[in-house]
């Protein structure tokens, strides 16, 4: 790392997170290059020391999303939303001068950007994928970390290159010493050491961080940093083996999403290290009390809902359902707690506001909870909070969320849902009818059946959209307790093409048709926008079915 933050305690873990990267390569996790805008602000919030915001040479969009990243979340002028540090902005290169040379593009634009550049290192990737020898490897790595390290040279910085020989947990430990001095040698100041496919066991991935560190030469002047795959659900324990093993960096994305299984979770680690300190006596930087929200707001741009055991971010990591645990947590909450809710975001599940309740202590209440929103999302929030409050008595923290979550994270809109009316029954066929209005402000309505209430919705909005894609999941759940509980929808949709493409919407409303509706079309308009489609492109499709 550059400049004052190369100098850092020995015992300060530095959190790289890779959700914007190696979670974006979770199926269906594809986000809009607002969307990682976004979240990439939301991490600096959380207090993230390092954020892999892309690939820049996959796509000039990916490029294009980094350097937004690096230009309005890694500069301090860019403050205001998030005064509490500016946190350095990586981009992934593969080891060619092609993809390092679109990385630094990116990049440059931060006021500390960090090249992270990668070679496969195990006997099966270089047999296989890369038919190269272990020398051409050491060779390239000399290469193209030099190649790196000459932009910053160049720019007058200290260099920040990070090295990561890929599927080092399946490599010759001998044969990684060789690379990875050649690494430090050619000026790398970062090396990852990633277990790409999860196969390690905490006893293993501990030894190989202790060995690396004992047998390169040099490797007392770099971080060296895990980067954990959950293919055996070890990653989180890996990564806290490597931490115990002398690594000051850890990859982690947040809800733990990622290529497969997944890669380890930023919260677990974060978490186990503030809970279990007296165990590891190490520190980080992270602002807990973001972790929730961050959490939610991963889980509403990528589709990709949280499980409900899931520690610390999951929706039961806190509920206590035994009889015999709520009377120990009435008596006292230590018995069945080990940290509390509000430590990581969770607001406790109290009435907090009603019927009568104003704008300004809505907005209060919002500020508190986190959530600084700007007049025009205020209007809409507030809107949503008294057509609720008209059919809910009680209002918790729990439905603000939902409420706001369901304002601020949405696609843009090439359709929203003007009205809708469904009719259904044993006997009859379910009908909806359902009136959309397009991003130019034209609105239509068609009614369409199907083989219940919300087959007939899907149909009806299809019938408008007509964007054709398959229904890969649909999961209702209620968001607080009660018959009067606000139902959270999420859907996942599929592309019809080659390499299909997935997308995943929300909506929350007391009535899940209604929200079925809101996720569906959210689901949708991601889909949309992923496709490149313009304002124009929806109305002139209007135009030819009205024509
Ligand atoms: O899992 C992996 O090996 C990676 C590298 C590119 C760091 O994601
Ligand atoms: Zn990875």
């Amino acid at each position: 790392m550059n400049e004052e933050s190369n100098v850092i305690n020995a015992n300060r873990v530095l959190i790289f997170d890779t959700t914007l990267r190696d979670g974006e390569q979770s199926p269906g996790a594809s986000m809009t290059s607002v969307e990682k805008l976004e979240i990439a602000r939301q991490l600096a919030v959380l207090g993230v020391d390092i954020i892999e915001a892309g690939f820049p040479a996959a796509s000039p969009d990916d490029l294009e999303a980094v350097r937004r990243i690096a230009v309005e979340v890694g500069n301090p002028a860019a403050g205001e939303h998030y005064p509490l540090h500016i946190p350095v902005i990586a981009g992934l290169a593969r080891a060619t001068k092609g993809d390092i040379d679109k990385c630094w593009q990116a990049v440059r634009y931060a006021a500390k950007p960090r090249i992270h550049t990668f070679l496969a290192t195990s006997d099966i990737h270089l047999q296989y994928k890369l038919m190269m020898t272990r020398e051409q490897v050491i060779d390239r790595v000399r290469e193209m970390v030099a190649y790196a390290v000459a932009y910053f040279t160049n720019a007058g910085l200290a260099p920040d290159v990070e090295f990561s020989p890929e599927d080092a947990g399946r490599s010759d430990r001998e044969f990684l010493v060789y690379v990875l001095q050649a690494a430090i040698e050619a000026g790398a100041t970062t090396l990852n050491i990633p277990d790409t496919v999860g196969y390690c066991t905490p006893e293993e991935y501990g030894a190989l961080i202790a060995y690396l560190r004992e047998h390169i030469p040099g490797a007392k002047n770099v971080i060296f940093s895990t980067h954990c795959h959950n293919d055996l659900g070890l990653a989180t324990a890996n990564t806290l083996a490597g931490i115990r093993n002398g690594a000051r960096q850890v990859e982690v994305t947040i809800n733990g999403i990622g290529e497969r299984a997944g890669n380890t979770s930023l919260e677990e680690v974060v978490m186990a290290l503030h809970t279990r300190s007296s165990q590891y006596g190490v520190f980080t930087g992270i602002h807990t009390q973001h972790i929730a929200r961050t959490s939610q707001m991963v889980s509403h741009y990528t589709g990709l809902s949280v499980q409900f055991n899931k520690a610390i971010v999951g929706a039961n990591a806190f509920a206590h359902e035994a009889g015999i645990h709520q009377d120990g947590m009435l008596k006292h909450w230590q018995t069945y707690e080990i940290m509390k809710p509000e430590t990581v975001g969770w607001t406790a599940s109290r009435l907090v506001l009603g019927k009568h309740s104003g704008r300004h202590a809505f907005k209060m209440r919002l500020k508190e909870m986190g959530y600084p929103l700007h007049d025009d999302e205020l209007d809409k929030a507030f809107a949503r909070f008294k057509q609720l409050a008209d059919k809910k008595k009680t209002i918790t923290d729990a439905d603000l969320e939902a409420i706001v979550s369901d304002e601020l994270y949405q696609p843009r809109e090439f359709f929203t849902l003007e009205d809708m009316q469904v009719i259904c029954g044993k006997a009859g066929m379910p009908t909806a009818t359902i009136c959309l209005r397009d991003a130019m402000g034209r609105k239509t309505t068609v009614a369409a059946i199907g083989s219940g209430p919300i087959d007939a919705v899907f149909k009806a909005i299809d019938e408008i959209v007509k964007a054709p894609s398959n229904l890969l999941e649909f999961a209702v759940h209620a968001i607080t307790e009660g018959m009067d509980a606000l139902g959270e929808v999420t859907v996942r949709l599929e592309t019809i093409e080659e390499k299909p493409r997935t997308f995943g919407g929300h909506g929350a409303d007391l009535d899940i048709i209604v929200a079925s509706a809101k996720a569906y079309l959210s689901a949708l308009n991601r889909m949309l926008a992923a496709q490149g489609t313009s304002k124009q492109d929806v109305t002139s499709t209007l135009e030819l079915r009205t024509a």
